[in-house]
């Protein structure tokens, strides 16, 4: 009998981590291999379904950071240790970890589009040996946005890491120094700032080895590939992924398209060769 594609399989909540007060990362009961970068359908019986991003994988699991944004997040919010959730995929083309090897990889990642990139950064902390230089920059609106604080601790022990906010709020502002990696004190963010404001004071030394990824609102995206390729990075070097709306993930609906382009099949990674095109 054929595959039913729309079918999907439940999922255990092995654990459930507070990241924010809207965002929460689910640890599931999974064994797909996925490719970093590839997202899963997730839903609930009765209430809906929503495209998520794959955090993190390993040994039976798979885990997933979700912000309560509205029906199904909401619904899945709710949720908790050894509850279900329904899954299907993992669907769209990743990134092409392969291509960053022996080269000076750059993440630029904005709010929760370091969720995506999580895996991606955790294989090159697990690998060190396969990258010449490593160079994380992470944006949040206020230091209460921060996402993966003891993994930006962890990370910035082996590379460099920066965090940047787009302003301080009130009761938080003592958090607003720059970190130590000797103390590994969580003491993130370093800055304040949008996120392009990180990129001219870059050291880039290795120009054509430098490859770089940016994920986040597509506003942040387009400005922060303007940066680097003000930069001098060429466009082909550059690699960014998208959070469209999307309903079936597999091509049929046309949810997800931006003219002829299904976001859905073709990306969410995209090079920014093609997704200079979207991104207008
Ligand atoms: C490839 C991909 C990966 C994603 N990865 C993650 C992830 O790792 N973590 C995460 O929290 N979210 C992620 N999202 C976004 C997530 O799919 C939406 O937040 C979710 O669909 C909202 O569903 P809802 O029913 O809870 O909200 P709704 O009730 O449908 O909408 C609530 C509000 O969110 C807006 N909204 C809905 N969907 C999107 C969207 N795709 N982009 C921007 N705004 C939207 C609506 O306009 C509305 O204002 C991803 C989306 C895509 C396409
Ligand atoms: S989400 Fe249905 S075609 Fe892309």
């Amino acid at each position: 009998m054929a595959k039913n594609n729309y079918l999907p399989f439940r999922a255990k909540i092995l654990e459930k981590l507070k990241q924010t007060e809207i965002d929460w990362t689910y640890r599931l009961e999974c064994s797909l291999k996925p490719v970093f970068g590839q997202f899963m359908e997730v839903s609930i019986p009765g209430v809906g379904e929503c495209p998520i991003s794959i955090s993190d994988y390993g040994d039976g699991y798979m885990e997933m950071t979700i912000r309560n944004v509205g029906k199904v997040t909401e619904g899945i919010d709710q949720l908790d240790k050894d509850d279900f959730l329904y899954l299907r995929g993992p669907y769209g083309h990743g990134f092409p970890v392969e291509d960053f090897y022996n080269k000076h990889l750059i993440i630029a990642a904005g709010g929760t589009g370091l969720a995506p990139v999580k895996s991606v950064i955790n294989y090159f902390y697990a690998n060190q040996g396969l990258l010449k230089e490593f160079d994380i920059l992470s944006g949040f609106k206020t230091p209460r946005d921060i996402l993966f604080k003891s993994d930006l601790d962890k990370w910035a022990q082996a590379f460099k890491v920066e965090v940047t906010v787009d302003k301080t709020d009130e009761d938080n502002i003592e958090t607003a120094v720059a970190v130590n990696p000797q103390t590994n004190t969580s003491s993130w963010p370093s800055k304040i700032g949008l996120i392009t404001t990180l990129i001219p004071d870059l050291q880039i030394p290795l120009l054509e080895d430098t490859r770089v990824i940016i994920v986040g609102p597509p506003v942040m995206m387009k400005h922060t590939a303007h940066e680097f390729l003000r930069r001098g990075i060429a466009k082909e070097n550059i690699w960014v992924s998208f959070e469209r709306k999307m309903s079936c993930g597999l091509g049929k609906c046309g949810h997800c398209k931006i003219d002829e382009t299904y976001v859905c099949l073709e990306g969410p990674v995209f090079n920014f060769i093609q997704a200079q095109n979207l991104l207008d």
